[in-house]
């Protein structure tokens, strides 16, 4: 990777404002780099859609942040990830991170009760899910979860009050004799909605996500390649684009990110 420019920015893609919260943890362990996030809200959902369109969609917007000159690429969405990483990997020369869902951690807390995962359709559907869940299999009950709805309500801005609680009850219906030990978040906007998973679910219940795992990925690959940027330049750039309407979408992103950067949460 020695002809890549490591002054270049890193590009983040969602397909909405959900990549905000990956993106609040990258540039918390990555103060210094330079970020371009991009989020295809004229297009969102995807998570409904069928695997080849959202490959296309993601495509076309991996296109648009190649076209801004980017050095490494995160597809801070896992329905994305499901739907294009390979293709990526097999395409890209830089180095590309994508999401999955945290069951790792949720089933090695061994805590006594069921795992669910939130996620959207196409995510639980896919294959890479489904090997991921073929190897914790013996070690806990996993219960795929798939949330429609959910992220249409996020993309307005709705991250808390009755219409997201109501939802967020509907949707664990099926869940009501089981004992959860805690709630996996398969889909980056989740984690914009955590008080309200927290408290449907009760505040024994564990909410986990993967997307500080996915920024320790990043910064791994950046130090591997020799593409970290020099120390000591100061806070980075953030540039935010999107397929949908700017005048909407860019000032709530930048609500979502400071709401994010200002909760206080392990490292
Ligand atoms: N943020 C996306 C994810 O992580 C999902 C949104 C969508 O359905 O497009 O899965």
């Amino acid at each position: 990777m020695e002809n890549i420019d490591r002054n270049l920015a890193i590009g983040v893609f969602d397909s909405g404002v959900g990549g905000i919260s990956v993106l609040a943890d990258l540039i918390r362990i990555l103060p210094e780099e330079d970020f371009i996030y991009l989020g295809d809200c004229l297009n969102i959902p995807y998570g409904t859609k069928d695997v080849e369109e959202a490959r296309k969609l993601t495509i076309a917007a991996v296109e648009f942040l190649l076209e801004k000159g980017i050095k490494a690429l995160v597809i801070a969405c896992n329905t994305a990830t499901s739907a294009a990483i390979t293709h990526l990997r097999d395409w890209l020369e830089i180095p590309v991170v994508g999401m999955e869902p945290a069951l790792k951690p949720a089933v090695e807390s061994g805590e006594d009760g069921s795992v669910v995962v939130m996620a959207t359709p196409m995510t639980l559907r896919e294959r890479k899910f489904n090997s991921l869940m073929e190897k914790y299999r013996e070690r806990a009950d996993i219960i795929p979860l798939p949330c429609p709805g959910l992220v249409e309500l996020i993309e307005e801005g709705k991250l808390e009050g009755e219409e997201v609680e109501n939802l967020l009850e509907q949707l664990s219906l099926p869940l009501k004799d089981k004992r959860i030990s805690s709630v996996v978040l398969g889909c980056t906007h989740y984690p914009l909605i955590k008080d309200a998973i927290q408290r449907v679910y009760g505040e024994d219940v564990r909410i986990i996500d993967g997307n500080m795992g996915t920024a320790r990925q990043l910064k791994r690959l950046l130090d591997k390649n020799g593409l970290s940027i020099d120390k000591g330049r100061g806070k980075g750039n953030l540039q935010i684009f999107t397929f949908g309407d700017e005048g909407k979408v860019i000032p709530l992103c930048r609500l979502l990110l400071d709401t994010m950067l200002n909760r206080k949460e392990d490292i």
